[in-house]
Parts: structure tokens; C-alpha cells; sequence
């Protein structure tokens, strides 16, 4: 079946205010967009509403929050809430991105709390899975994210507004990129999972790592892939128009 893509891109910690606009100016003078694509942004909070502002009218570019915490308001030092990034703008979170795993030491079950946090606060859920290399070597691939998308979806209700983002940890930041073949080995996998649990077969299950525009073309034109999730090559506003110009 083919789902219509989505391009994601992950500023992490790059781009405050400012300099989103910046980037958006150039983006939205260059960028054509593409009938049934959907490109998402993913700022760091400070900066997500003049990325909303910036991008209010262009109906497909969407803005989320790279990370929220699930309690609704409180004494709770530098996080935000679901309904603060709402209101910032924000129509999707990404949830247990590697860095929050693995820098932060984010567990399964904090992030099925912030994915059903996320969905219960009417925003759309990009919960990300991946496995770290020594996991690959080891030939845990298929567990460690099987058991990512179980503990995460406990309790999600098979209608849920879900993304998934398949981003191997070895991959991010380091130039290494899974070959195609790679990839659609584990979407393959992620999406024997979802369909168990139930989830309907339109949900989007993307691929992040080191992509670029060099290897994108290759990576989207696989069924098994839905989109991409861009970290580095996302900062760039003319290389993520040329990104987000790939597909059918
Ligand atoms: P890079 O594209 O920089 O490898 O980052 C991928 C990523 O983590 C996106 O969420």
C-alpha cells in the first residue's frame, strides 16, 4: 500500500528564534510542495512558535515538539507539557527519540507514558525506535524494537494519530546510513508489529540516520518506507527543500 510521505526534520538543539525564521524565509521562497506530502518541523521549544507563525497557511508543513513530559502542569523544571507545546503551535511531539533514550536515559515505560500523554493532549505521536549497534551485532535488532513498540504502545488505542521513526542509534550523526535493504528489513518487522497490535495500515513508519540528499531518493522510493526523519542535512534550508523535493 502506499502512504503519502512525510518529510520530518529534527533541528535537536540548532535554530532558536530567530534563525528559524531565517531558514523558513529561504525554505518556503525555494520549496514547491508536492501534492500528498507532508513535511514536518520539529524545532527546539523556544523556538516553536515562530516556527508555527512562520509557517501558518502552508497547510502541509507542520510543526512539533521534539520532546514533552506527561504531566499536565506543575513544579517540574524545564519541561513542557503537551498542551504548552499545543499552544506554542506544536500539532505532533516526537517521543523517545535515541537521544532522550540514551543521553537522557529515557525507559520504554516513560516513553509509553509520554506517547499516551501525547495522544490523550490531541497531538500526534512520532514515537522513534532503533537499536544500538552492539544490539545489531549481537542479532537483537528485531527484539530491540519489538519490545520499543510494545512497551511503548501499551494501552494506545489502535486508532491513535501514530507515526513511527525507525533511526538504528549507530546511524545518527555518524555518516553511516542503513542501505535500503536494510531498512525495509526492520520496517517490515515494525510493521508485523503494529498490524498485531492492531494499528491500521496507513500508519507512516519513517526512516532516520544519516540521511541525506544523497541517499533519500533511494530510501523513500522503498514501499516499506513512509518518509524520512533528518537530523544535520535538515539544517540547511536549501538541501531540505532538495530533500523534500524527492518521492514519486
Ligand atoms: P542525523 O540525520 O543527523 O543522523 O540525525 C537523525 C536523527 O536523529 C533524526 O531524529
Amino acid at each position: 500500500m502506499s502512504r503519502p510521505l512525510l518529510f520530518a526534520a529534527n533541528w535537536k538543539m540548532h535554530l532558536g528564534p530567530g534563525e528559524a525564521r531565517t531558514f523558513l524565509d529561504r525554505f518556503l521562497a525555494i520549496d514547491t510542495p508536492r501534492h500528498g506530502r507532508t513535511v514536518m518541523f520539529f524545532p527546539p521549544a523556544v523556538s516553536l512558535e515562530a516556527t508555527a507563525e512562520r509557517l501558518r497557511g502552508h497547510e502541509h508543513d507542520l510543526v512539533g515538539v521534539q520532546d514533552v513530559y506527561w504531566e499536565a502542569k506543575g513544579a517540574f523544571t524545564g519541561a513542557t507539557s503537551v498542551a504548552l507545546a499545543r499552544g506554542a503551535g506544536a500539532s505532533a511531539a516526537l517521543v523517545g527519540h535515541s537521544e532522550r533514550r540514551h543521553v537522557f536515559g529515557e525507559t520504554d515505560t516513560e516513553t509509553n507514558r509520554k506517547v499516551r500523554a501525547v495522544l490523550d493532549g490531541g497531538l500526534q505521536a512520532m514515537l522513534c525506535v532503533g537499536e544500538q549497534l552492539a544490539e545489531r551485532e549481537r542479532g537483537e535488532t528485531e527484539a530491540t524494537v519489538t519490545r520499543q513498540l510494545r512497551t511503548g504502545l501499551a494501552n494506545v488505542t489502535a486508532g491513535a494519530d501514530l507515526v513511527i521513526a525507525y533511526e538504528p542509534v549507530w546511524a545518527i550523526g555518524t555518516g553511516r546510513t542503513a542501505t535500503p535493504s536494510d531498512a525495509v528489513v526492520v520496517h517490515t518487522a515494525i510493521r508485523m508489529v503494529l498490524v498485531d497490535l492492531g494499528f491500521a495500515r496507513d500508519t507512516r513508519v519513517l526512516y532516520g540516520g544519516s540521511v541525506n540528499v544523497g541517499n533519500v531518493a533511494q530510501l523513500v522510493a522503498e514501499p516499506e518506507v513512509d518518509g524520512v526523519l533528518v537530523g544535520g542535512a535538515s539544517l540547511d534550508p536549501d538541501g531540505w527543500a532538495r530533500i523534500c523535493a524527492v518521492g514519486p
